[in-house]
């Protein structure tokens, strides 16, 4: 980390994590954050589910809730974005505090309970956004919805003329049941829904957008078993693998670990690795997946896509790394393409699945 970005972070650290997270927007809407596009680099551009990707790094969900900065993110070196989860309704989530840093273990713990100013805002900022910009939309529920499944349709509607994919967020630990949605009945009940609101939307449109689900790391070997047979049963257009976990196992700082809500950050990357490995032994290759969880690094991003990711996220490591860190892993995964003699990252694509799939964790 150089010196400025050390100071930067030392800075922001004597805030607590949910202020320093709205400094890091209001820096970014004002261009404070300098821009440090990845250069084009073709053997990471890949087209997935129809999208060209310039290349395979993107924000993760969490971020920019409510779409403030989804191109200035572009900007300094990410490929993609998502934006959300928004809900139909504004919704203020839990109460404060409700973010943790657990610095020694370069993760955080939030229990935010989708705390966002609702479709129509998000919907706003999003039209008043370039048509190129790639940026996705992971839509969810309001607490008190009396129908969950609508207000995931409701998303697909609002935001279909303006998302470049949709991300069905059914894995947040922080919205009380949500998670339930992922058990086999509720889950084909939500993907029917969804994806005949986006066929329909398809056909008025001309225009198909593919939609994602995003799955937890906590799932049993049945539970993931139902989760694939859904998703190979339903014309959904990959997966997101994954979101935080409840888990508290190895940390360091044992104080914040006593926190309830998501664990992210460093201790997530085996977890979630493992899982999304297991996942796509069940998927099969052809189902694009993305890998999010503890990714900090070049090496950890290309190891994602070694256990089976297409594209990966992150969000966490951000907060320990600055700004700089999606240029840096982009510049490092070029590095590896000229070490490796790649002609595409996709060929280190499931190198090391069976490792992945059989880790124990
Ligand atoms: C503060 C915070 C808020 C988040 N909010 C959301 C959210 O609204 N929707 C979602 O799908 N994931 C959300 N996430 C999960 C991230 O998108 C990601 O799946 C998870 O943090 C693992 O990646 P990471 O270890 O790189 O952070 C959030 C994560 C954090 C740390």
């Amino acid at each position: 980390m150089n010196p400025l970005t050390s100071l930067a972070r030392r800075g922001l650290f004597l805030f607590d994590p949910e202020a320093a997270h709205g400094l890091s927007i209001k820096a970014l809407k004002t261009g404070l954050v300098p821009n440090c596009p990845a250069k084009a680099d073709k053997r990471l551009s890949q087209t997935v589910a129809g999208i060209v990707f310039p290349n395979p790094i993107g924000m993760a969900a969490g971020y920019d809730k409510n779409a403030e900065v989804p191109e200035a993110l572009l900007k300094i070196g990410f490929g993609f974005t998502e934006i959300g989860t928004v809900t139909p309704k504004p919704q203020a989530g839990n109460d404060k505090p409700r973010i943790f840093r657990l610095v020694e273990d370069e993760a955080v713990i939030n229990r935010l309970g989708f705390n966002n100013e609702g479709h129509g805002a998000a919907l706003a900022r999003l039209k008043a956004c370039s048509r190129d910009a790639l940026i996705g939309v992971n839509i969810g529920a309001n607490k008190d919805s009396a129908d969950r499944i609508a207000d995931y349709v409701g998303g697909i509607h609002t935001f279909y003329s303006v998302a470049r994919y949709f991300t069905a967020n059914i894995s947040s630990p922080n919205t009380p049941g949500l998670r339930d949605l992922q058990a086999r009945e509720s889950l084909a009940a939500l993907l029917s829904a969804v994806l005949s609101a986006r066929d329909e939307e398809a056909l008025r449109s001309n225009r198909r957008v593919p939609v994602f689900l995003k799955i937890a790391p906590d799932l049993t070997e049945e539970g993931m078993d139902d989760i694939a047979a859904e998703v190979l049963a339903h014309d959904l257009d990959g997966l997101i693998v994954s979101n935080t976990t409840l888990s508290r196992d190895g940390l360091k700082d044992q104080a914040q670990a006593k926190e309830s809500g998501g664990l992210s950050g460093k201790p997530l990357f085996d977890k979630s690795t493992a899982v999304l490995a297991r996942m796509r032994k069940r998927v099969g290759p052809k189902l694009p997946i993305i890998g999010v969880g503890g990714v900090s690094s070049a090496e950890s991003a290309a190891e994602k896509i070694r256990a089976g990711a297409d594209l990966v996220q992150l969000y966490s490591c951000m907060v320990y790394e600055g700004p700089a860190l999606p240029g840096r892993i982009v510049r490092g995964l070029s590095d590896l393409c000229d070490r490796e003699r790649l002609t595409s990252i996709r060929d280190i694509r499931d190198s090391r699945l069976d490792y992945w799939a059989g880790k124990n964790v």
